[in-house]
């Protein structure tokens, strides 16, 4: 049929909707310090006006662990990613490299992720706040289709940026985190205006 109703519309992708950016939690570790990190950065993200936001939690995506990829796609998971403009990842520094399951949970989508864009923040006890985690994880991304900004986020002694209750005490981030968000927003801006707009080559 030609016509459509008006409820039949997706609204998601028309130019004055809410951007949609969840962050992602990228570690189930037990005691992991990233939670204090993602939480921080899932508020300041709440707080900017014309985004939506969501806070996933890389222990929560029901994952087969006796497969890899596409054929293991959590739905749910899946679902969010097709409709966000944009991702957000907190991850901490684990020997250099990211969380395994965090690239097992980013493997299970392809599609999805393609023009959309990706910030990082990384998390480490030491100087250098995950500053090679990132490293590593940016090719992995660019292979996915997210496109990559050119701020990030480091949370170095991440002990003594969250007391042991999660109170922040360095609110030194919280200028770091909204300068990635400026950067972040207005590349899902861009890439959204281009995925509606511009048809692939
Ligand atoms: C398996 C493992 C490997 C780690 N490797 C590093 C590392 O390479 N560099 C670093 O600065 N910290 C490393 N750490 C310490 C983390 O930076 C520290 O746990 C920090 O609190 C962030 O991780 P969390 O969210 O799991 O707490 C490692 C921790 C674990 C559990």
């Amino acid at each position: 049929m030609l016509v459509s109703r008006l409820w039949d519309f997706d609204t998601s992708n028309m130019p004055d909707a809410p951007l949609f950016i969840p962050v992602i939690l990228g570690t189930p570790r037990q005691g992991r310090k990233s939670e204090n990190a993602a939480r921080l950065v899932f508020e300041r993200t709440s707080a900017r006006a014309g985004v939506e936001t969501e806070l996933i939690d890389v222990r929560d995506i029901p994952l087969r662990l006796d497969d890899a990829g596409e054929q293991i796609k959590d739905p749910k998971f899946s679902a969010t990613v097709q409709r966000c403009d944009g991702l957000i990842l907190v991850v901490p520094e684990y020997n250099h490299g990211y969380p395994g399951l965090l690239k097992h949970a980013l493997d299970t989508n392809l599609e999805e992720y393609i023009h959309k864009a990706v910030g990082v923040c990384g998390v480490s006890a030491g100087p250098i706040g995950g500053a090679r985690v990132i490293e590593n994880l940016l090719p992995v991304l660019r292979e996915l289709g997210l496109v990559t900004i050119f701020n990030d986020v480091n949370f170095s002694h991440i002990r003594d940026v969250f007391d042991d209750n999660g109170k922040l005490l360095d609110e030194t981030v919280i200028g770091r985190i909204d300068k990635l968000l400026n950067e972040l927003i207005w590349m899902a801006r861009v890439l959204r205006h281009g995925r509606n707009s511009i048809p692939p080559v």
